[in-house]
């Protein structure tokens, strides 16, 4: 089993929407028993897979051992694709988890989880704290959305300080420029600066996915988005067979 965790302190830069496609190419191209844990509150990346945020349930619950992760996943309409939803008590989950002092508990909750999936996506909410820290722990890869820009990128040199701070063992850090525009000058420059950086290509199908509530893959296959999904996904996936 390895945990993919999709991450930025910045918020509005393709998380869930990454987090979703992955974790859909996962177990559609790669066949592999796929959970998408959605650990922001907001539940996008749940609900692009057609999911709703959970009603009856405190997402702290699950953290203080009084429910078991699998009382709240539910299948997807998708092969081998679960979700483990968000609800609204998540945001009550940094200070819970900051309270509780148990540094490695979402990597104990991730180990649970080994014997029924191969590959656990997480959705992140946009912030630096107890729960990315965790998750950051207990990540075997970990994706980072970034825009093409100057200001984007300097960003990320935040997030690779903090990193080493938060997590000093940290795996593997891959940056993608999800909202790539090549028609902007700004973007080519910094796609010319990074040239090994994948990109998702900004495109309207994979906004679309809002209202499918599917995957770009699934309902747009034969799309650039599409494929740029793919690729992405297969580098991901060799990296954690390490080849
Ligand atoms: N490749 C893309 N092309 C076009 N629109 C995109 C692309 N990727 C993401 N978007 C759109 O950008 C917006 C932000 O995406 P998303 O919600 O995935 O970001 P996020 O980082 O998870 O945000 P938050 O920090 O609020 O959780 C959404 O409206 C989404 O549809
Ligand atoms: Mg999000």
């Amino acid at each position: 089993m390895r945990v993919i965790a999709i991450f930025n302190v910045k918020g509005g830069v393709g998380k869930s929407t990454l987090a979703a496609n992955l974790a859909w190419a996962a177990a559609t191209c790669s066949a592999r028993r796929t959970l998408l844990w959605d650990l922001d509150a907001q539940g996008d990346g749940g609900y692009l897979l057609g999911i709703d945020r959970a009603t009856g349930s405190d997402g702290t619950a699950l953290f203080a051992r009084e429910t078991a992760p699998e009382r709240l996943i539910v299948p997807t309409r998708f092969a081998l694709l679960d979700v483990l939803p968000a609800d609204p008590g998540l945001r009550k989950l940094e200070r819970f988890l900051f309270a509780l002092g148990k540094k490695a508990r979402l990597a104990r909750l991730t180990e649970a989880l080994a014997e029924r999936y191969d590959r656990i996506v997480i959705d992140c909410p946009p912030a630096l704290g107890e729960i990315s820290a965790q998750v950051m722990r207990a990540a075997d890869a970990i994706i980072v959305p970034v825009v093409a820009s100057p200001l984007a990128r300097r960003g990320l040199a935040d997030v690779r300080d903090e990193l080493r701070r938060i997590a000093p063992r940290h795996a593997p850090m891959l940056p993608v420029f999800a909202l790539y525009d090549a028609r902007r000058k700004l973007h080519r420059e910094a796609h010319a600066q990074e040239p090994d950086w994948p990109l998702v290509p900004m495109a309207s199908v994979v906004e679309r996915m809002a209202v499918e509530r599917k995957p770009v893959g699934a309902f747009a296959p034969a799309t650039p988005a599409a494929d740029s999904i793919r690729r992405l996904w297969s580098g991901i996936e060799r990296k954690l067979c390490g080849s």
